[in-house]
């Protein structure tokens, strides 16, 4: 009896304690690698090095900031994923701060394989001049140059898959995606035709991940 109650003391005291602790309930890079009960291992969809690939995209080196707030749009549905959702609604907000930083901590990877289009593709055209015929500035103007990404609210489109930024251009067209900051993409995605956005995607595929990488000799 008293080995017992020995035992559920332990017990109990185990769960009071698990209670108390701060949200910071996951490990990050077991999280990553491995996954947890409910939840599949990030880098099954999103590589080990976290580069993406075809629909998914890099998290490597991304703002912490912005991941932490796409995780949270895909819990509260302004942006439909039917991978996404379910993980992002599976973590609580400091486990999707945790995930957020882990990415945004790990080495961008090295430059995209692919050949960028010609500069004078629509896609290259639309990342460094836009079309002002129709009211479109340059990617490159909000996304930075080359598409390296400016602080928390202009993610990085350098290095990340075409079929992964094609998505996305296509998500806001359709209204699937819905949480840009007064509506900025949406107006964007509406003015581009489909081989605008395979070529723009194309464009910054093969455009390294960060502005060093392209001052390297
Ligand atoms: C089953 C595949 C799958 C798994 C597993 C997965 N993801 Fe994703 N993730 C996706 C897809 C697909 C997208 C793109 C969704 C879209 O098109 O809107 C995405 C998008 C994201 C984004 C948005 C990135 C951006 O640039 O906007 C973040 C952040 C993210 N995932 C984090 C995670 C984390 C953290 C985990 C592990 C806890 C994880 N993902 C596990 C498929 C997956
Ligand atoms: C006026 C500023 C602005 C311009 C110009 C602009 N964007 Fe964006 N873009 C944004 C903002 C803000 C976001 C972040 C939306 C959010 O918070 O989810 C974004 C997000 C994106 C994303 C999603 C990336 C991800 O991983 O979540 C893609 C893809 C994208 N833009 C492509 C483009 C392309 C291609 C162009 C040029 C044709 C362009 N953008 C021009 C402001 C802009």
């Amino acid at each position: 009896m008293r080995a017992r109650d020995g035992i559920a003391r332990i017990l109990l005291l185990a769960i009071l304690l698990a209670c108390a602790t701060p949200a910071a309930a996951i490990d990050p890079a077991t999280l990553a690698s491995r996954g947890s009960a409910g939840i599949p291992p990030c880098s099954g969809c999103h590589g080990a090095s976290g580069a993406g690939q075809l629909m998914f995209p890099r998290l490597a080196g991304l703002n912490a900031a912005y991941m932490a707030k796409q995780l949270a749009d895909f819990n509260n549905g302004t942006r439909i994923n039917a991978a996404m959702q379910p993980i992002a609604s599976a973590l609580s907000p400091a486990d999707r701060q945790a995930m957020a930083d882990y990415y945004a901590a790990m080495p961008v990877p090295v430059a995209a394989a692919a050949p960028a289009p010609a500069a004078d593709s629509p896609g290259g055209l639309l990342a460094r001049r836009g079309r002002w015929s129709k009211g479109v500035p340059a990617c490159g103007q909000c996304h930075g140059p080359g598409g390296v990404g400016v602080g928390d609210a202009f993610p990085a489109l350098a290095a990340q898959p075409a079929a992964y930024t094609a998505a996305q251009l296509h998500a806001w067209q359709a209204g699937t995606r819905r949480n840009d900051p007064i509506e900025l993409m949406r107006h964007v995605a509406a003015q581009l035709s489909d081989s605008d956005i395979q070529s723009v995607a194309d464009w910054f595929a093969a455009q390294p991940a960060s502005l060093a990488a392209t001052t390297t000799p």
